[in-house]
């Protein structure tokens, strides 16, 4: 199979990957943090190493101020409704997930007040506008680093500024861009920063984390039990176990430790100028087809390894499945991301997705290519 939905979740994963996650299940995943013998302390080890690699990576003040959690949603989810309360204004985007839109429609209801910027057909907000927007009691401005249907990247160091000047909190949905596009949280000003462990970072599926600046007030989205203070009923309100009750995942966060570690090695650089290399291919050939449309971004400015397109007169699902047929993965439809469909004019249609990672070839991209121009001829 040519797998070229990477931005569902990157597959494969590197080996060491594989290794570690088996590893950590037959020889010390023990219950992280709760006793004091050797295996507890082992797997406890390689959480706090985990947590250190990702406090470098986003250059993130302390390790402890990284929560892991199952995935990017669970992050946004315990970032959103655990900030925001009636009487607040948020101001969020066209172009986010229903990992964003729906803690958001429900808040709404609630008595939060939702701003969603529009985005122009390429997906990129308007600084002008978001500007606009702020109101006396903004509390919260949450943008989608990278988008997953038509790969637009956002300037979050721009918007991270204003929200600084203007003492409004600032979190960033990173779940396409962890691992492929430098985020520095210093820099950029972020407050809160939600990312998945399983797509950029190569963790395996069920990991995720949520860094939560120092003095920001969040509150926690499940009580129990931390493994500290246990003799108190209160939930500790210290990081991270303030929100990391129940037994963590160690085995997937010791398989995230090594995908973090394979992106070191190899390289955050390397590695995006592979993944926008082969877009660019992918790019440069799909404009030669008259029958297909592009959606997004046509260059490589501001753009992530995520391509989605129509083949004039195919619906979407039906040319996923031809797809599926000739051995090659993509995603179809609507990508989770309702309201950008609007915009790119896919209300009743969807798209195919094409989202190569960093195992890709250029002869998959080649034979994706071919492909669509056989379904086409078809
Ligand atoms: N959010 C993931 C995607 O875009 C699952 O496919």
């Amino acid at each position: 199979m040519i797998y070229l939905d990477n931005a569902a979740t990157t597959f494969p994963k590197p080996n060491e990957v594989y290794k570690e996650v088996l590893n950590c299940m037959e020889n010390y995943a023990a219950n992280p943090g709760r006793s004091s013998h050797k295996l507890a302390i082992k797997a406890q080890s390689k959480i706090m190493e985990t947590r250190e690699a990702i406090k470098e990576l986003f250059n993130i003040p302390d390790p402890f101020q990284i929560t892991f959690t199952s995935n990017a949603t669970e992050s946004l989810n315990i970032g959103i409704k655990g900030i925001l309360k009636s009487g607040d204004h948020v101001i969020s985007t066209a172009i986010e997930h229903n990992s964003v839109l729906r803690p958001l429609n429900s808040l709404q209801k609630k008595g939060v007040q939702v701003t969603l910027l529009n985005v122009d057909k390429s997906g990129h907000i308007s600084i002008e506008d978001l500007k606009r927007q702020i109101r006396a009691n903004t509390k919260l401005i949450i943008i989608n680093h990278a988008s997953n249907v038509i790969g637009t990247v956002q300037p979050i160091s721009t918007i991270g500024k204003i929200a600084k000047d203007t003492g409004i909190l600032f979190m960033v949905d990173a779940s396409q861009s962890a691992g492929t596009i430098n985020i520095d949280v210093e820099e950029s000003n972020i407050d809160v920063l939600a990312f998945p462990g399983h797509k950029g970072l190569f963790g395996p599926q069920g990991t995720g984390g949520l860094f939560i600046r120092d003095g920001v007030q969040v509150e926690p989205f499940k009580e129990g039990g931390t493994g500290s203070n246990s003799s108190d009923m209160e939930q500790p309100d210290f990081m991270p176990d303030k929100f990391e009750s129940g037994t963590l995942n160690t085995p997937g966060i010791a398989g995230l430790c090594e995908g973090i570690k394979f992106i070191k090695k190899v390289g955050m650089k390397e590695i995006c100028k592979h993944e926008l290399l082969l877009t660019e291919y992918l790019l440069i050939e799909l404009k030669k087809l008259n029958y297909v449309k592009i959606y997004g971004p046509t260059n490589l400015k501001d753009r992530c390894a995520v391509v989605s397109i129509n083949i004039d007169g195919v619906d979407s699902s039906i040319v996923g499945y031809k797809l599926n047929e000739k051995g090659i993965a993509v995603r179809t439809g609507y990508h989770c991301a309702p309201l950008i469909h609007n915009i790119i004019g896919t209300n009743n249609k969807g798209t195919v997705r094409i989202s190569p990672g960093y195992f890709n070839t250029f002869k998959d991209i080649e034979t994706i290519v071919k492909s669509i121009m056989d379904i086409y001829k078809q």
